[in-house]
């Protein structure tokens, strides 16, 4: 039976069972008290807490699920995997355990034909009515339910919230398959006896303390690992022979010729499986959170591809495959597949260029750890292999471990804070700390405010309360800067990307100016500003005047961005996903998900898109509706919406709709003009595009049209002839440039054969101190590098005064590094006496100074501690 057929056979049944088939959700849940979907239970779990109220009580899915819990043992036994599909069925205050046990058991024996001798049970040990029904009603032998205690069958999401006790079935795969121990059973380790299918009796809810409290109402959470029944149904011995898994397995042989490689390959296929669907769900490598996970999983992968031998980039080649392997089921896979390539390529290139390095420190860091007997290695260590070649720590551990080796997590993470604390000085930003209890106590007082923003930009209403810093006051005089509180406002708060609306608020006895309109406090409407005439007072008739013109432009702008979005997904395609928008009246700004710049010629096909659809004079409209209806005509969502909530959905034309809170010009021809007037990066994997539209657009029109006309002026040339002009100037530059490196180069040589004789050597390492004239800081680098090249063992130290700056720049060979020596360190300790400051990694680190006349003495007092280094450094 195929692994498709088992999942068709299964949503069949309980199809049949009047359960609601629900899709998988995304890895990336949507609470946000969870890295990762590692559950089917997951996308039920403000159901199953009675939060939420579906319009159905029983569901199964199928759902894609990452658990990295049990990533040690990957490879090493037959069944556990980082990625994995988990076949579930569920009942909100519906069917209980009778019903629930009853179809598991048929399930497994009579559709998927399991001989019912080969199965077990197990049950939580208090749990007396799941007893009776597996031996009076299933006729389950007494001996084959085992009761088991809280740590195996009592199951939960996490430290708090849903979970119950649990009852298990187990095949038993044949006498062959055991470890042989005296106590090998159920429970044991090994691979004999393995769990299919956990039935979960959710009857409780843990709280923050620790208690469990009865949930409103009784729940079932089941799941089955795919892999694992079709390990059984196939007749296989492992999870990767099943046809999950198989041609992934195949494929990665095919690409080495290493006979020992077993584990690896298992490693590799899991994981690759992990990585592709993490990417494929929005998920990329980060130095946090679940961008780390999937950075941890793929760079352990590489470093197994590496042990089979494989040393060209593999993971997108073996991408393709588990997207060929699972696209029918999951067709968005296919959508994204260039994506999801370019970002594990990208990935693999990035770790690639330093794994090599990485591991050879490691190995002499082993060499040395065995050679004096030690049996752990500093957390230094680790935390340069971090910082410099970007291995992860558990990659380190584990690569030590493989040499029985440990690594104190508590120091490297000490190690972590420390580079953190000290990042977080260098930024000069403050930081903001204010209480929302003010803002709590005035809605709790006077409601929420009412907004009626969308409609209209002038209204009259009453003053409710003024707040001055933390308090509430009854009366704000001239000059005061106050917010006010009102009952209905045209004010939009600050949301969403779009700014808060400023304006007037007028009353009978004074006017307010409104600089900025937050929502600090759910549903809560706050207008900060200044009285400028008069006096307010609370519980007044007020009339709030939003600044209109003002407003046109942010609604302006934010259409645009909806069309910005449209016209991305068009040109770039699917993968792009908003990660953030900025919209004011000057200009608006997106941010999105792609893996390389845009070209021009893709600038200008977004931009002439969107300005087709402004000139098309499309309708825009907004409504209300539910989620589940703005889901079925394809609302792009963003994030956190829940089965049940109301949401607003913004339309243009009939081709872009998307859940939004903004306002907006009511045709699309109100835009008048788009403009992008920037694109660039923001991070791995993440754009950032700025535009302008309506006046401001026509301005830098008109700008860019102003330059252009200096241009041709200064180059003597009418406007066709500009770009020939440019040509050969650059041209004529272009062939300079390459002579002045050619002398440089000479120049460079020489002084590097100097610099070597004259170097002075302590324990066996060239040390190199040196001022230079040099134009800029660049050559220093250029030639710290060659001479890194040409010595085995040497430590470099240059100071020179470029435009009336100071400046040092260390470098050093790996052997040094690896011995202790930080140039950063070094770096840092002289710059103070150039008046400066700067660091950098243990191999090459730079400062700055405004004392270039005390450059020769940074270099002396850096001499000095090279040597002193270097004579405490033992070979
Ligand atoms: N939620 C249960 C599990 O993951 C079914 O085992």
């Amino acid at each position: 039976m195929k692994s498709k057929e088992i999942r068709e056979s299964f949503l069949e049944y309980f199809k049949e069972h009047n359960h609601s088939i629900v899709p998988s959700s995304s890895l990336i849940p949507e609470d946000p008290t969870l890295l990762l979907t590692a559950a089917g239970m997951v996308q039920f779990k403000p159901i199953f807490l009675g939060k939420i109220k579906p319009d159905f009580t029983r569901a199964a899915s199928c759902q894609k699920c990452v658990r990295t819990t049990d990533i040690e043992k990957v490879g090493l036994t037959a069944r556990h995997l980082t990625f994995f599909e988990m076949l579930g069925n569920f009942s909100f205050g519906d069917y209980y355990k009778k019903e629930a046990i009853s179809w598991a058991w048929e399930f497994l024996t009579e559709k998927m034909g399991l001989e019912k001798e080969k199965l077990w049970v197990t049950i939580f040990r208090e749990d007396e009515e799941a007893y009776q029904i597996w031996r009076d009603l299933i006729k389950i032998p007494d001996k084959k339910i085992v009761r088991m205690g809280e740590e195996d069958n009592f199951w939960a999401a996490g430290s708090t919230g849903p979970c119950g006790p649990c009852s298990e079935l187990i095949y038993d795969l044949g006498e062959e398959r055991s470890c042989r121990k005296p106590d090998c059973g159920i429970g044991c380790d090994c691979d004999r006896f393995l769990e299919v299918w956990n039935l979960v009796f959710m009857e409780f809810e843990r709280g923050e303390d620790g208690e469990l409290n009865p949930l409103p109402q009784k729940n079932i959470d089941t799941g089955m690992g795919l892999e694992r029944i079709a390990l059984i149904k196939q007749n296989v011995t492992s999870t990767f022979e099943t046809d999950l898994m198989k041609p992934i397995v195949e494929e990665i042989l095919s690409l080495t010729k290493e006979e020992k490689g077993a584990i690896s390959t298992k490693i590799i296929a899991d994981h690759v499986r992990a990585i592709t669907f993490l990417v494929n769900d929005g998920v990329i490598p980060s130095n946090e959170g679940r961008g780390y996970i999937l950075r941890r999983l793929l760079r352990r992968a590489v470093r197994h591809g590496r042990l089979l031998g494989i040393e060209k980039i593999f993971l997108p080649h073996l991408v393709d495959k588990v997207i060929k392997v699972m696209v029918e089921t999951y067709s968005d896979l296919k959508t994204n597949a260039q994506f999801i390539k370019k970002i594990v390529q990208k990935e693999e290139e990035r770790f690639s260029h330093t794994l090599k390095q990485g591991l050879n420190m490691l190995s002499e860091i082993i060499k040395k750890a065995h050679s004096q007997k030690l049996s752990t290695v500093p957390a230094n260590f680790a935390f340069v292999l971090y910082d410099t070649y970007g291995f992860p720590f558990e990659l380190t551990r584990e690569i030590l471990a493989e040499s029985s080796l440990s690594v104190s997590e508590e120091d490297y993470q000490k190690l972590m804070e420390e580079q953190r604390e000290k990042s977080r000085q260098s930024f000069e930003g403050k930081t903001f700390t204010f209480s929302k209890d003010v803002y709590r106590l005035v809605t709790e007082k006077f409601g929420p405010t009412e907004f009626v923003g969308y409609a209209e930009l002038e209204t009259t209403s009453n003053v409710k309360a003024i707040i001055k810093g933390e308090n509430m006051i009854l009366k704000a005089k001239e000059g005061e800067e106050v917010e006010i509180i009102l009952d209905k406002t045209p004010f939009y708060a600050e949301m969403g990307g779009q700014v808060g609306d400023k304006g007037q608020i007028i009353t009978d006895t004074g006017i307010m100016e409104i600089y900025d309109t937050t929502s600090p406090f759910p549903s809560l409407y706050t207008h900060k500003g200044k009285v400028v005439s008069g006096y307010i007072e609370v519980e007044t008739s007020a009339k709030g005047k939003v600044n209109q013109k003002r407003r046109q432009s942010i609604s302006s702008n934010h259409t645009a961005t909806h069309l910005l979005h449209w016209a991305l997904r068009i040109v770039l395609g699917e993968h792009v996903k908003q990660s953030g928008s900025l919209v004011d009246d000057k200009k608006l700004r997106f941010d999105f998900t792609h893996f390389e710049a845009l070209t021009p010629e893709q600038i200008i096909k977004v931009e002439k898109l969107v300005n087709s659809k402004i000139f098309e004079n499309h309708p825009v409209r907004a409504y209300i509706t539910s989620m589940e209806f703005a889901k079925e005509i394809g609302v792009i969502a963003l994030f956190g919406e829940k089965y049940g909530d109301f949401v607003r959905v913004v339309e243009v034309g009939n081709f872009s709709k998307e859940l939004c809170g903004g306002t907006h010009v009511t045709r699309s021809s109100d835009i008048g003009l788009f403009k992008i007037v920037s694109e660039g990066s923001i991070g791995a994997n993440l754009r950032r595009i700025e535009a302008l539209t309506l006046y401001e657009a026509l301005n830098f029109v008109y700008k860019e049209e102003e330059l252009y006309r200096q241009i041709s002026r200064t180059l003597k040339a009418p406007f066709s002839e500009v770009p020939a002009k440019v040509d050969f100037l650059i041209t004529s530059l272009k062939e300079k440039d390459r002579e002045l490196e050619r002398l440089k180069k000479v120049y460079f040589a020489e002084k590097v054969e100097r610099f070597l004789k004259e170097a002075v050597e302590v324990n066996e390492t060239k040390v190199v101190v040196e001022k230079l004239e040099v134009e800029e800081a660049q050559d220093l680098k250029i030639l710290a590098d060659a001479l890194r090249s040409r010595v085995e063992k040497g430590i470099f130290l240059f100071g020179a005064s470029i435009k009336g700056k100071a400046i040092l720049l260390s470098a050093a060979t790996p052997s040094i590094v690896l011995k202790g020596f930080h140039a950063g360190e070094l770096v840092e300790n002289i710059s103070g006496l150039v008046r400066g400051g700067g660091g950098g990694k243990a191999d090459l680190a730079e400062a700055g100074g405004k004392s270039p006349e005390k450059i020769d003495e940074a270099l002396k007092v850096g001499k000095e501690k090279i040597i002193n280094i270097l004579r405490k450094i033992k070979s």
